[in-house]
């Protein structure tokens, strides 16, 4: 048995047992829908400098060069499908009687491909929202929205309802994050590099308080003690996680 099937087995035992299961997961798990990741060679921040586009003081100084850029990724995730990793995910959560899935990704193909309980705790790139947080927002999604949308209630300009570098997460759905990361049984750290706190620092809470901690991924980056590495591509890794779980299910049971 390789060391991927024996994971794969040793996962699906765990899902089985659990009674409650998180998942984190990251710019991988789309990379196979198309979507660029951040990191590594073809990242995005390797051809632009996330200072001069992800931050308040960015959009600021240039908000037209801002609004550009998330537009150009707006058309690249909407050329994007979901693939049998976010398929899978979605799979988990009709499986499993409770089961989070926090995801650091904006492009919503986690909904796109069936999950419903998705805590997305740097936002989405599908609101557009008050800069002066006047309390507006407004789900559009489509592509090639016009230049510096006003807010319709206060006439500020509108900002992509991401949350960019230097800024707070979302409160409540990083106390829910928190909260299932704290009590799960099973953790799973999904195509993350794991270095963007404080959404990193979930897998660690998990572990400190006992679950049993999975890391999917071609390139393994936790550093978690004790995390049980399932090397390979979320798009194949998680499907075959699924059928291992659903056939222990469906087997006979001692
Ligand atoms: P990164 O680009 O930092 O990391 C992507 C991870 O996905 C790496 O560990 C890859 O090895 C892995 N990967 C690549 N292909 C994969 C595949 N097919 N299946 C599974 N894993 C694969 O992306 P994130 O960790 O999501 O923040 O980055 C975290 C945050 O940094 C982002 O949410 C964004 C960025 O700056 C904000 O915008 C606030």
């Amino acid at each position: 048995m390789s060391e991927l099937s024996r994971g794969i087995s040793q996962l699906a035992e765990a899902l089985d047992g659990a009674q409650r299961v998180a998942a984190l997961t990251g710019a991988g798990v789309s990379a196979e829908s198309g979507v660029p990741t951040f990191r590594g060679d073809k990242g995005l921040w390797k051809g632009f400098e996330p200072q001069q586009l992800a931050t308040p003081g960015a959009f600021s100084r240039d908000p037209a060069m801002v609004w550009e850029w998330y537009d150009w990724r707006r058309g690249l995730i909407a050329a994007c499908e979901p693939n049998p990793g976010h398929r899978a995910l979605a799979r988990l959560e009709a499986e499993l009687a409770d089961f989070w899935l926090i995801t650091q990704n904006v492009d919503r193909l986690h909904q796109k491909g069936g999950s419903q309980r998705v805590l997305e705790v740097h936002g989405d790139i599908w609101t557009l929202r008050c800069f002066e947080e006047c309390g507006y927002q407004v789900l559009e999604e489509r592509t090639g929205i016009p230049e510096l949308q006003r807010c319709p209630d206060c006439g500020a300009p509108l900002r992509p309802g991401v949350v960019w570098f230097g800024e707070g997460l979302p409160e409540e759905t990083l106390h829910q994050a928190g909260l299932a990361a704290a009590t799960c049984q099973v953790f799973l750290v999904i195509g993350t590099s794991s270095v963007v706190y404080p959404a990193a620092g979930l897998a660690d809470l998990a572990a400190s308080r006992g679950a049993q901690v999975f890391e999917i991924n071609p390139d393994p980056a936790s550093r978690i003690r004790g995390v049980t590495v399932l090397q390979g591509p979320s798009g194949e890794v998680l499907p075959e996680v699924v059928a291992a779980l659903e056939a222990r299910r469906k087997g006979p049971r001692t």
